[in-house]
């Protein structure tokens, strides 16, 4: 069991910094997943967690006990990463087994240590093949086993699912969570992928340019992001820019052509200053067009099993995406509809 702390951790290669004064503390047995886009500093980070790249700056603790300058093998880590490094002259069973031989564990325990991995990745069947004779997403779970059959506290994963296609990539997630939490893995995950973020974490933590842009659970993020790189980069956000203003016991925003929608109240002084005002599509209500509120006009519907996702245009131009759960679409490009929604659903992006 381990959690993990992070201290101004800090890398840079020459004049550029990639990875800026991180703090973090990834508590034990918690399932965390790092979040951001190419070239935000992930992999780096993580290679600096598992002792693979030397800090710049900072520290690194493990359980209490400080690691910044232990050598990856003494951190007992576990490591995923994209590209599965198999050996592919060894049977599936040598690789796994390949991490107890050379701690020099006797045979009789490696053969029961590696039952018991198999067993959990369900590969129990494949032990005597090649890695080649292997599918993406199998080879996959023989990366996992092997990551996992030592024992390690701490389980580090790049990209690990990237090069499966979705369904093989949806198996294995579920895999992977299973095995996190029966083994109470402190895991770290790194994704450029904000669906894989959303639904495997018990927190995400988005990273742009090196630098910490929020670390929350996946709801909080997605609904209340900290800045609008957040707002922007997980999921489909519908950004209104206006002025929050007190009617009555309500609030609204006044957009730029002055109309009024829908706008919790604004936390501290900020009111009659412009904000921007997400809302989610899910969070989006179409229904008939009324006088007073927002109109816009179908541009496509397009079926996704349990939902549809409607794109509008209003008529200032802007584009507004709706998601509802509607089995068939309810309206067609073309269609004039009221575009609504609760003032407790929108959120006021914070900066
Ligand atoms: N060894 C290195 N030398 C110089 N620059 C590097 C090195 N490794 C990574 N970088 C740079 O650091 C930045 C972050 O890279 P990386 O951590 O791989 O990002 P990500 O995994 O988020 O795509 C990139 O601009 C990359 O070019
Ligand atoms: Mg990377």
């Amino acid at each position: 069991m381990s959690d993990i702390e992070l201290r101004g951790v800090t890398k840079r290669y020459g004049a550029t910094t990639v990875v800026d004064g991180i703090d973090l503390h990834v508590q034990d047995g918690e399932f965390l997943t790092i979040l951001g886009p190419s070239g935000s500093g992930k992999t780096t980070l993580l290679t600096l967690i598992a002792g693979l790249t030397e800090l710049s700056d900072g520290r690194i603790s493990m359980a209490g006990r400080e690691v910044t300058h232990v050598p990856p093998a003494a951190r007992n880590i576990g490591l995923v990463f994209q590209s599965y490094a198999l050996f592919p002259h060894m049977t599936v069973y040598d690789n796994v087994a390949f991490p107890l031989s050379i701690r020099g564990l006797p045979a009789a325990e490696i053969e029961r240590r590696v039952g018991e991995a198999f067993r959990m990745v369900r590969l129990t069947e494949f032990a005597t093949r090649k890695p080649a004779q292997l599918s993406g997403g199998q080879q996959q779970r023989v990366a996992l086993a092997r990551a996992t059959v030592f024992g390690p506290s701490i389980l580090l994963l790049d990209e690990p699912l990237g090069a499966l296609d979705r369904k093989l990539r949806e198996e294995v997630q579920i895999e992977l969570r299973q095995m996190q939490k029966a083994l109470g893995l402190t895991s770290v995950l790194v994704t450029h992928d904000q669906e894989e973020a959303l639904s495997l974490s018990d927190r995400l933590v988005v990273l742009d340019k090196g630098k910490v842009q929020q670390v929350a659970t996946p709801t909080d993020a997605y609904l209340h992001p900290a800045n609008r790189f957040v707002a922007d980069f997980l999921g489909v956000a519908n950004i209104f820019t206006g002025t929050p203003e007190r009617l009555g016991d309500a609030v609204r925003l006044r957009l730029a052509d002055g109309r009024l929608v829908p706008c919790p109240a604004p936390v501290d002084g900020s009111a009659g200053r412009p904000v921007d005002l997400l809302v989610r599509p899910e969070r989006i209500r179409l229904g008939a067009p009324q006088e007073a509120g927002l109109q816009a006009s179908v541009v496509d519907a397009i079926y996704l099993g349990q939902s549809v996702r409607y794109v509008l245009d209003d008529p200032a131009g802007q584009r507004i995406v709706a998601q509802s759960a509607d089995r068939i679409a309810r309206f067609r490009h073309g269609d004039v509809v009221g575009v609504d929604w609760e003032a407790s659903d929108g959120w006021l992006i914070p900066g």
